[in-house]
């Protein structure tokens, strides 16, 4: 009896005294292990009287129980300012000034994804688009609905959807499957709809980043797309194919280079096509311009009455066209860059292969003849 109240003062001292998780554990054996202590306990029953057995037997069990729970809790308390402890040594002061010798650290590189927004912003915005934005997290109506995607259209299963949790009001939420929403956001904005009843025109791009279920070398869960969008009261479909031509010619820097328009289907635009780029393989290398292969870069038309009614413009007196691309996909072939999930490694000899100086602005639109 005496063993039991020393083995058990013992083995609780030991459990307080343990000053981290290691010391814990081989307390933990020494007690409960195949020869701890306790165990030896326990291999003693088997010598005693029946009613002795069941006595001391319950008292071997409740102690046992009370090491156990003495165990987890000291394993809690240490679990947490083991955390602590990490968290205050892993403490980045970002307030410091930066380091005396950053002259010799090299210079960083613009992201191609950046470059690439940049190079679109140069291109359009000589073209008069404005730039627009909009939320990552998205509701359902915006991402669908309002561009004439309603709740039971199979064209929802043609996008692997993030869904997150609904709203507090109960509103479905996804992470954007597209920048189109912003299509809406833009025609559904107060002053854009006085300026375009005032006489104006809108265009606008919109970059930015986009999210779909989809994961191998040509697909990321998280991608870019750049959206397009023009309302007036004239802008017809000859309209956009000179606007893409003109662009795709000033961006790829080709003059000379076939590009084709395909019909298609989209949702939100009537009639729709999709815009191919031609391009030439060579020894298993990717050649853009004038050959014998081609490649979509992009879907496009003009904008589907039934969106510009839900965006609470009169598509009787307003129309326009609209595109959608994606960004990455473009950069990859202007610059060649084999691997679509290399972008997000953030591995810094590719950033410094693949990247630009922050100080070269893109002079671009030499080809546009404004
Ligand atoms: N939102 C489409 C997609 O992600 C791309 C697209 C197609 C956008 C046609 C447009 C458009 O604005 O007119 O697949």
């Amino acid at each position: 009896m005496d063993d039991l109240s020393t083995i058990r003062s013992e083995a609780l001292g030991a459990v307080a005294a343990a000053a981290d998780l290691g010391a814990l554990d081989a307390v933990r054996v020494a007690a409960l292990g195949k020869k701890g202590s306790v165990t030896g306990l326990m291999k003693t029953l088997g010598g005693l009287a029946p009613d002795a057995r069941r006595e001391f037997g319950a008292r071997v069990n409740q102690l046992k129980s009370e090491i156990e729970a003495a165990l987890e809790a000291r394993k809690a308390s240490l679990g947490a300012s083991a955390l602590a402890d990490r968290l205050a040594a892993e403490k980045v002061d970002v307030s410091l000034p930066t380091r005396p010798d950053f002259a010799n650290w090299g210079q960083g590189t613009l992201h191609p994804i950046g470059q690439v927004m940049d190079e679109l912003a140069a291109i359009f915005g000589e073209m008069g688009f404005a730039w627009a934005e909009g939320p990552d997290i998205e509701d359902d109506w915006h991402n669908f609905t309002a561009l004439n995607i309603p709740p039971d259209h199979p064209a929802r299963q043609m996008q692997d959807t993030f869904y997150l949790p609904p709203r507090a009001d109960g509103t479905p939420m996804v992470l954007r499957t597209h920048t189109s929403p912003v299509q809406a956001r833009t025609m559904l904005d107060k002053a854009v709809q006085k300026m375009l009843a005032d006489g104006g025109s809108l265009r606008v791009i919109v970059p930015g980043r986009t999210f779909r279920l989809d994961s191998d070398a040509t697909h990321t869960p998280m991608f870019h797309q750049v959206e397009g969008l023009v309302i007036d009261r004239t802008t017809h479909m000859g309209h956009l194919k000179g606007c893409l031509v003109d662009f795709c010619r000033a961006f790829f820097e080709v003059d000379e280079f076939p590009i084709r328009f395909r019909p298609s289907y989209f949702p939100f635009t009537e009639p729709s096509a999709e815009l191919d780029i031609g391009c030439s393989w060579k020894d298993g290398e990717l050649r853009i311009g004038a050959g014998d292969s081609w490649l979509e870069i992009l879907g496009c038309g003009m904008v589907h009455p039934r969106a510009i009614a839900n965006c609470g413009l009169d598509p009787a007196v307003y129309q326009g066209f609209a595109f959608g691309m994606g960004i990455d996909r473009i950069a990859m072939l202007k610059y060649g860059i084999p691997d679509l999930r290399s972008f997000f490694d953030s591995d810094l000899r590719w950033l410094r292969h693949y990247g630009f100086s922050a100080l070269e602005w893109p002079s671009l639109t030499q080809g546009l003849g404004r």
